[in-house]
């Protein structure tokens, strides 16, 4: 590879690889993280390239608007490898346009989605030795977009860095979920940020999931702040039900950020002939399910937890256990080994979904 991309993307290499410190296979999820990192800048209303370089630690004012009034969004995709040394990444497209729909609601600048496609194949393709080939391993990314103005005042930031960096992981999940009906505290409400990958929605829900950690469970599914009465998505992924059949999944809404994951197993799904319909469901809904045996499956979607099959849910101090056992029968196996295989260029794309990114 050229030192210089048709971007003219500087680069910086290391002369001290930390890639032997770690065994690749056995990772804890978003530990360690790869060699180089991207970096931008935007002032005076433009995008200035930094570029490629060893990731590193930056010293930055304690006064940047980003830490005080949260103007912080991130991404969150995977590049994969097979057997063949081809590497891909899955529909990045989607996550460059959805960083962009964040960063309108949060008074951000858009970053080109050239520049957020390129800079990602650039910095994947030079620490491809990062990914895991493992059959649940990939390379997590991580893209933000930050406010670095040195001010008190609460207005947007005029200047801000867009960066990436790299991290191997394998599974975020290792069992299926216990998850608990949340109805007091709320992720996210009409007309606000659910939506978008802002930092501080992941802030707020922390105190919530760590009382139902408490109480046993993994995570919180989260219901609507106006009726208390339908549930919405969970911790880091969309939900998915099977019901009669049929794939149920709530709409997507403001209060609710559209997973790429979700919406791919949707288009799979259709193609399969499984019906699916997106719309509200209500907790009545999804227990009354499991208690008749007409809820089969329960299951989160999402880059970082893939597909996570849900085995309990807990609502007002009552269990209600999935009787699934998510083996050969289950359509979220079924998704996950489809998904898996489509992701490391192992079967056909009839979508158009995977980018690999080998010159
Ligand atoms: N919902 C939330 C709150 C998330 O953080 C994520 C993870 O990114 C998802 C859903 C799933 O989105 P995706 O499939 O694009 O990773
Ligand atoms: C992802 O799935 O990409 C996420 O953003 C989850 C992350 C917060 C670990």
């Amino acid at each position: 590879m050229s030192a210089v991309s048709p971007y003219a993307i500087p680069i910086e290499l290391t002369n001290k690889s930390r890639l032997g410190e770690i065994d690749l296979n056995h990772v804890p999820f978003g530990k360690f993280f790869g060699d180089h990192m991207f970096v931008a800048e935007y002032k005076d209303g433009a995008w200035h390239v930094k570029g490629i370089s060893p990731f590193k630690n930056v010293s930055m004012s304690y006064s940047i608007s980003a830490i005080h009034y949260g103007q912080s969004i991130f991404e969150g995709m995977k590049a994969y490898k097979n057997s063949k040394g081809e590497v891909f990444l899955f529909r990045p497209e989607m996550n460059a346009r959805r960083m962009n729909i964040g960063a309108k609601r949060m008074a951000m600048p858009e970053v080109p989605e050239e520049l957020f496609i390129e800079a990602l194949k650039t910095l994947v393709w030079i620490d491809r030795e990062w990914i895991p080939a493992s059959e649940d391993g990939s390379l997590y990314i991580r893209p933000f977009l930050f406010a670095t103005d040195e001010a008190i005042g609460v207005r947007p930031s005029s200047t801000y860095q867009f960066v990436i960096f790299t991290s191997p992981v394998g599974k975020y999940y290792n069992e299926p979920l216990n998850v608990l009906i949340e109805t007091n505290y709320f992720r996210a409400v009409k007309g606000g940020v659910g939506y978008v990958k802002a930092s501080g929605n992941y802030g707020r829900s922390l105190y919530p999931t760590c009382l139902a950690q408490e109480k046993g469970y993994h995570q919180v599914i989260w219901t609507d702040s106006e009726t208390h009465q339908y549930v919405e998505e969970s911790g880091t992924m969309n939900l998915m039900f099977v019901l009669d059949g049929k794939i149920i999944t709530p709409a997507i809404s403001d209060t609710i950020l559209s997973g790429i994951t979700r919406d791919s197993i949707i288009t799979i799904a259709r193609s399969w002939n499984i019906p699916v319909e997106e719309r509200k469901i209500s907790i009545t809904e999804v227990l009354e399910g499991i208690e008749k045996g007409t809820l089969t499956e329960a299951f989160g979607c999402g880059t970082a937890a893939t597909i996570a099959p849900i085995k309990r849910i807990g609502y007002q101090n009552k269990d209600y256990h999935i009787s699934s056992d998510y083996g050969e029968n289950s359509i979220a196996l079924k998704l996950d080994r489809y998904l898996k295989q489509l992701r490391k260029g192992l079967i056909p794309d009839p979508f158009g979904w995977v980018h690999k990114i080998n010159p």
